[in-house]
C-alpha cells in the first residue's frame, strides 16, 4: 500500500507485525500511536495529531485524564477483580453513585458495550413474560435501520448492513426492524401484544451520525408508554456529554425506561458498561440468572466514578454543546463543493463527502492525518468528527483550518 511505504520504517514495522500475526477484521488508517494526551496523540515517530474519534466516544473526558488514572492506578494496587461470589468494598458505593446520578433504581454492571445491549434485552424479554404476560418465547424487540450496538451474533441479528451480519447466520429470532426517525411506523409495530421493547440510539452514530427530527425521542417515549412497551436507549456513543447534555434523551427529556451506557463510563481506560433502569424491570432477575466475571469489579468500579465526577466537575456537557456549535459553524463555512452535510449534535458530528472518487474520504481522512488531525470515514462517504470534549476553541478554530487545507488534496 503506498501509504504505508510513506512511513517511517517503525511506524511500517508495527503495521506489518498486525499485519502477520492479526486478524483482519478491522482496515485502520496507517498511523501507529503510543500516547495520548488530552485532545491529542502521538506517534511512535513523536509526531502530534488531534484525536477526532476519541476511541469511537470513549475518551470523553480526553486521553490518559490525571484523576482517572490516578484512580486507575491507585485501585489497582489494592484489589481488582474478586468476581461476583464474594462482595466488594466498591460495587455498592458504585451502585448507589451511579443510580442516583442518573435516577434509577438499580443497576447491572457489565464490562462492553455489546454486553449491556444484550443484557437490556435480557431485562425486557424476561419484564415481558414476568409483567406484561407475553407468552414465553414469543417476546419481540424492534429496532432501527441502521442501528449498531456491536458485533455478537444477537448485535448483528438486529443489524441492516450487510458486511456486519452476511454469512453469519443464522440469526436470533423475535427481532424486527423498523425505520428510524418514523413514529407511524413505530406506531404500527407497536400494535403487536408481544412486543416487549424498542431499543433504538438516539443519534445513530455508526451510521453516520444521523441525528432524528425533533421530538422523535419524545415521541418514542410517549409511544412505548401508550402500548406498554419499553423504551430502551442506547447511549453507548451518545451518553456522557458527547453531544452536549448529559445524555442525548435529555434534549427531549425522554426518560428511557432502560438506559445503556458504556464506552467513556471508564474514560476509555478499560470495558465498563452499565444497564440501569427500575425496580419493576431489574427485579424480576435473580441470582444465577445473569452475570460476567468481570461485571462489576472493583478497579471499574473507582475507575466508573471518577470518570462521571470530572464529567461533571470539569462541566463537559457545556464544552461540548458550545464547541460544536462552533465546529459545525466552521465546517459549514468553508467553502467547498466536496462536503456535502455537516451535521451532528454537540461534539458528535459528521460530514458527507461527494466526490466521483469513491474512496475520496479515506483519501481525505490520509490527508487530514498527515496534516495532524485523525479522523476515519464510516459507511463510506462520511467521517465522524468527534474530538474529546476538552478541546478548546482555539483548538477548535485550527482543527477547522487543518480539515479545510486537507480537502485540497480532492479538489
Ligand atoms: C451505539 C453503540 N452501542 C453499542 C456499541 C458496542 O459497544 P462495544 O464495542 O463496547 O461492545 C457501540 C460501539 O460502537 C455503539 O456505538
Amino acid at each position: 500500500m503506498s501509504n504505508i511505504d510513506a512511513l517511517s520504517n517503525k511506524s511500517a514495522y508495527y503495521i506489518n507485525l498486525e499485519d502477520q500475526f492479526g486478524a483482519h477484521n478491522y482496515h485502520p488508517l496507517p498511523v501507529v500511536l503510543e500516547r495520548g494526551e488530552g485532545v491529542f496523540l502521538y506517534d511512535v515517530d513523536g509526531k502530534r495529531y488531534y484525536d477526532f474519534l476519541s476511541g469511537y466516544s470513549a475518551v470523553n473526558q480526553g486521553h490518559c485524564h490525571p484523576a482517572i488514572v490516578d484512580a486507575f492506578i491507585s485501585q489497582a494496587k489494592k484489589l481488582t477483580l474478586t468476581s461476583r461470589a464474594f462482595h466488594n468494598n466498591l460495587l455498592g458505593e458504585y451502585e448507589k453513585y451511579i443510580t442516583e446520578y442518573f435516577g434509577y433504581d438499580k443497576v447491572l454492571p457489565m464490562n462492553t458495550g455489546v454486553e449491556a445491549g444484550e443484557t437490556a434485552i435480557k431485562l425486557a424479554r424476561r419484564w415481558a413474560y414476568s409483567k406484561k404476560m407475553v407468552e414465553e418465547n414469543k417476546a419481540v424487540i424492534l429496532f432501527a435501520e441502521g442501528n449498531f450496538w456491536g458485533r455478537t451474533l444477537a448485535a448483528i441479528s438486529s443489524s441492516t448492513d450487510p458486511s456486519s451480519y452476511s454469512k453469519f447466520g443464522p440469526f436470533m429470532p423475535g427481532f424486527e426492524i423498523i425505520p428510524y426517525n418514523n413514529v407511524e411506523a413505530l406506531e404500527t409495530s407497536l400494535k403487536n401484544p408481544n412486543v416487549a421493547a424498542f431499543m433504538v440510539e438516539p443519534i445513530q452514530g455508526e451510521a453516520g451520525v444521523l441525528v432524528p427530527d425533533e421530538g422523535y425521542l419524545q415521541k418514542v417515549k410517549e409511544l412505548c408508554k401508550k402500548y406498554n412497551v419499553l423504551f430502551i436507549a442506547d447511549e453507548i456513543q451518545t451518553g456522557l456529554c458527547r453531544t452536549g447534555k448529559m445524555l442525548a434523551c435529555d434534549h427531549e427529556d425522554a426518560r428511557p425506561d432502560i438506559l445503556i451506557l458504556g464506552k467513556a463510563l471508564s474514560g476509555g481506560t478499560m470495558p465498563v458498561s452499565a444497564v440501569l433502569c427500575d425496580n419493576e424491570i431489574m427485579m424480576n432477575i435473580k441470582p444465577g440468572e445473569h452475570g460476567s466475571t468481570y461485571g462489576g469489579n472493583p478497579l471499574a468500579c473507582a475507575v466508573a466514578i471518577k470518570s462521571l465526577q470530572v464529567l461533571k466537575d470539569e462541566k463537559m456537557a457545556d464544552n461540548a454543546e458550545a464547541m460544536g456549535l462552533l465546529l459545525r459553524k466552521g465546517l459549514s463555512e468553508i467553502k467547498s463543493p466536496i462536503i456535502k452535510t455537516v451535521r451532528g449534535k454537540g461534539l458528535l458530528n459528521a460530514i458527507v463527502i461527494t466526490h466521483p472518487n469513491p474512496d475520496a474520504a479515506w483519501e481525505l481522512c490520509l490527508e487530514m492525518r498527515n496534516n495532524g488531525l485523525l479522523a476515519k470515514p464510516t459507511h463510506g462517504d462520511k467521517i465522524r468528527f468527534a474530538p474529546p470534549l476538552v478541546i478548546t476553541e482555539e483548538q477548535i478554530n485550527e482543527c477547522v483550518k487543518i480539515i479545510e487545507k486537507s480537502l485540497t488534496i480532492l479538489a
